[in-house]
């Protein structure tokens, strides 16, 4: 068996985080989401991964992600050269996939159920295709299965307006080598791409072995802002474990599981858990409360913080209201004056969201 991930595309939906660099490289718990995803097909026992890159920050992910030493992997990257859909993606990877079956992930997703227990059911069952469903509150934003009384899948639609029912089409897939066949047979959707989602169809309407499991645990796909901070507020809930390797002054505090990196100095702060901390950062008079995530290097003095990601290099200075759900990109700089300000000045790239709330 092998494994592809997706990290290609355009990652518009987390503009303005996405103009420098790959969604997929966005952290989460200061860890890219398309590590999470490696990390579960190796945990099956699948080895052999190939990447899906594009020319925009293919080059940033494979410096990041490297041969997969780090993860117990062989790691090949493949070049799409258009973000033609996830289809085109499967095409394109036909050279480095032959005719093994294979898992598809969608390196911007992450489920908290392992793959082992569909991987065998997948294998045990000799299946074309396996799918994994979860009941949504939003289908049409998602590829959406009907399933009949028996829970075969009859009909499935990408985005649909009127959704046929709730349940969404989980990012990761299994696949035997007939998928190259149905998509060879799918044509661009109206919006140019060629979609997996057909292509399954067309597995489904030429009579082959397709199933769906729904999946129970959470799911979560990191497109947009309040899912990121879903998302990391789930990590840290569920995987962060204490580990002190900073510097804390006599007069900083720190309460529940808390990480903090080498090289990262607290003065007079105080942290209350899950929270990580990168290394290299300075945090100066501080409250960090829960759900936060801050990345090497970053500077807070004077501020007061929690549920919130901030990326590397940031500086926040003398902020005295709490900043709540906020996602503050990698080297952005935000500073008031120590009295209350007379005046805002801001230098805001495009699609940034600021609410002084
Ligand atoms: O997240 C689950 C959903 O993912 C499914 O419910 C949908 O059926 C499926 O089409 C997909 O929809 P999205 O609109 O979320 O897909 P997105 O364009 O965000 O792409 C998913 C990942 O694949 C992302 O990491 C980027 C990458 N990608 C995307 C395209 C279109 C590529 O590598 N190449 C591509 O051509």
């Amino acid at each position: 068996m092998k494994a592809i991930i997706l990290s290609g595309g355009k990652g518009t939906r987390l503009r303005p985080l996405t103009y420098t660099g790959a969604k997929q490289l966005v952290p989460v718990a200061n860890k890219p989401i398309l590590w999470y995803g490696i990390e579960a097909i190796v945990a099956t026992g699948i080895t052999d991964i190939g990447i899906i890159i594009s020319p925009e920050t293919g080059e940033e992910v494979k410096a990041k992600t490297g041969d997969g030493d780090r993860f117990g992997a062989r790691i090949t990257y493949i070049l799409q050269e258009q973000p033609a859909g996830l289809a085109h993606a499967v095409k394109i990877a036909r050279p480095f996939l032959g005719d093994t079956p294979f898992v598809m992930y969608l390196g911007d997703n992450l489920i908290q159920n392992e793959l082992g227990e569909f991987l065998n059911h997948f294998k045990e069952q000799q299946m074309d295709s396996l799918i994994l469903l979860r009941p949504v509150a939003n289908p049409s934003a998602f590829g959406v299965a009907q399933i009949d009384e028996q829970g075969r899948v009859v009909h499935l639609v990408e985005k649909p307006k009127v959704p046929p029912s709730n349940l969404a089409l989980v990012g990761i897939y299994f696949f035997a080598n007939t998928i190259h066949a149905a998509i060879d047979r799918i044509q661009p959707s109206a919006r140019g791409e060629l979609e997996i989602t057909d292509a399954i169809q067309d597995l489904i309407d030429h009579k082959q072995h397709v199933e769906a499991r729904q999946i129970e645990g959470w799911w979560l796909d990191t497109g947009k802002k309040d899912d990121l901070l879903e998302a990391n507020q789930i990590i840290l809930d569920t995987c962060l474990k204490s580990d002190l390797c900073g510097e804390l002054d006599a007069q900083s505090q720190v309460f529940g599981r808390v990480q903090i990196g080498t090289g990262s100095k607290l003065i007079n702060c105080s942290v209350r858990g899950p929270v990580t901390i990168g290394k290299d950062c300075h945090l100066e008079n501080c409250f960090i409360g829960p759900y936060s995530s801050i990345a090497d290097q970053v500077t807070l003095i004077d501020v007061d913080l929690e549920h919130s990601v901030i990326l590397r290099g940031a500086k926040v200075i003398g902020i005295h209201q709490r900043i709540v759900d906020s996602v503050i990109g990698q080297r952005a700089h935000l500073k008031t004056a120590p009295q209350r300000p007379k005046a805002l000045r801001f230098m805001i790239g495009d699609d940034c969201q600021i609410e002084l709330a």
